[in-house]
């Protein structure tokens, strides 16, 4: 994590992440395996708090939304239809010395130069005109293209026709399901169906913890529309867009728009959008909404032979429905969430990290402690409030470790908005402490009120 981490609020988050259980290095035991993260305990609750509360948005609360599901492992035709075999690719160079590999464009923009609109050839230019070496001082071989697309083989045989590859994106899982869903739910246009999963993408340098990762999760949707009316639908995913990324507690001032030239959007895009978030690391991608055009479901008709064409109801008219694809990244997602709610303030004169989670995100909603172990009438009344919160809100921590202090400091850094603390006066009126993460002021409330 060496020249990646170079900032020290970055490396503040990481180090929390990793000592409070949110997110590991994956395969650390044995050294580690680059690009691969394991969510522990609270990190997987908010990752999927941040996933249950996307598909609440984007598919539950609307009905022109269906849910789908695909497997990971995918014919390859799929991937030769979609064009992932021929050009999702990056630009590999080469230190010719020690033989390590990096982005092209990654070296440029670390050494200061915008490599967004240029090719490859114009990449390498500069590079000799700036005389620029690899991070270890040594010259830079040519660049050469290098596919992201992790491959393998299915079955017993390891020949051409059992290769297959990791999906790069969810998206084609949906694509090679339109015409299943028409047929089942014969939905009217426009209509979206969405898919949460992972994806897998051999980056030549992850970096940024979990920002490139090379297995991370997809949130995408794929919104089919006549081609006439791409640009409302286009607009309105992108305020949602905007509505989503706010419920997360993002600021919108930490959030910006890039309308992507056309030299650096993808082989199937009209337009993108990217959404932009102002991380610790920079401003960079979180998401991108695309107009894919009829480009997904033209070549699956093409090379599947069959038709992918809609037909509106009542009429004659028969097309390939067009496309807006929003696309979001799990972890991006969640580093934005936890790089907005990281703090650092000082209480009682010493300092103090805590996240400012919204509650609806928070992995532990309330922590309940016994003002002290030892007393055994303390710690039965605290199991009573404790099941009585666990009940109600499910995500209730038992926390009897250490003194209240400690307590209290270990729960503002995993973002617990409320600890309640039982004491000898609640076993006399049944009321309980209850301290605000935020303003670490504490109330005393009865405990039914809670
Ligand atoms: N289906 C379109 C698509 O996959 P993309 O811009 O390549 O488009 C979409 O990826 C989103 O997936 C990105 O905006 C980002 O949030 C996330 N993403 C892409 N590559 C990633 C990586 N290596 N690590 C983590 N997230 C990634």
């Amino acid at each position: 994590m060496a020249k990646e981490m170079k900032n020290e609020r970055m490396e503040a988050i990481v180090s929390l992440a990793k000592r409070r259980g949110f997110i590991y290095q994956g395969s650390e035991v044995y050294g580690g395996l680059s690009g691969t993260w394991d969510y522990g305990p609270l990190g997987v609750t908010l990752k999927r708090k941040i996933m249950q509360l996307w598909w609440q948005h984007f598919v539950e609360s609307r009905d022109d939304m269906y849910g789908v599901d695909a497997a990971i492992l995918m014919n390859q035709k799929v991937w030769q239809a979609s064009g992932h075999v021929d050009t999702f690719v990056d630009p590999l160079c080469e230190d010719t010395v020690n033989h390590r590999r990096f982005r092209t464009d990654h070296i440029l923009k670390d050494n200061g130069v915008d490599p967004d609109g240029m090719t490859m050839e114009q990449m390498d230019a500069m590079i000799a005109e700036k005389g620029i070496k690899s991070p270890d001082g040594n010259p830079l071989s040519e660049s050469r293209t290098f596919n992201m697309m992790f491959k393998t083989h299915v079955g017993a045989t390891f020949d051409e026709k059992s290769v297959s590859y990791l999906r790069p994106e969810t998206a084609q899982g949906i694509f090679t399901n339109f015409k299943n869903v028409v047929d089942n739910f014969y939905p009217d246009l426009p209509f979206g169906l969405a898919q949460q999963g992972k994806a897998f993408r051999n980056e030549i340098s992850p970096r940024d913890f979990i920002f490139r990762s090379r297995e991370f999760e997809q949130m995408e949707i794929e919104y089919f529309v006549h081609p006439d009316k791409w640009e409302e639908a286009f607009d309105e995913l992108l305020a949602e867009t905007h509505t989503f990324l706010e419920s997360l507690g993002l600021s919108k001032e930490a959030i910006h728009e890039l309308d992507v030239p056309e030299q650096d959007r993808a082989h199937y895009s009209k337009k993108t959008i990217d959404i932009e978030y102002d991380y610790p690391i920079g401003k960079e991608e979180l998401m991108g909404i695309a107009y894919r055009t009829d480009f997904d479901l033209g070549n699956i008709q093409r090379v599947s032979g069959r038709s992918m064409e809609y037909t509106i109801k009542g009429t004659n008219e028969k097309f390939i429905p067009h496309v807006i694809e929003p696309s979001f990244g799990v972890e991006r997602a969640l580093m934005a969430v936890l790089s907005s709610a990281y703090r650092e303030d000082e209480v009682n004169g010493e300092k103090r990290i805590y996240l400012a989670l919204p509650e609806h995100l928070a992995p532990v909603r309330f922590a309940v402690s016994p003002l002290l172990k030892n007393k055994p009438e303390l710690v039965e009344k605290a199991r009573e409030v404790y099941t009585l919160l666990k009940k109600k809100y499910g995500n209730v921590m038992w926390d009897d470790n250490g003194n209240i202090g400690k307590r209290y400091r270990r729960q503002d850094e995993i973002g617990t908005p409320h600890c309640v603390v039982i004491d000898f006066d609640s076993l006399e009126d049944n009321s309980v402490t209850i301290r605000d993460r935020d303003t670490t002021e504490q109330r005393r409330v009865s405990i039914s009120e809670l």
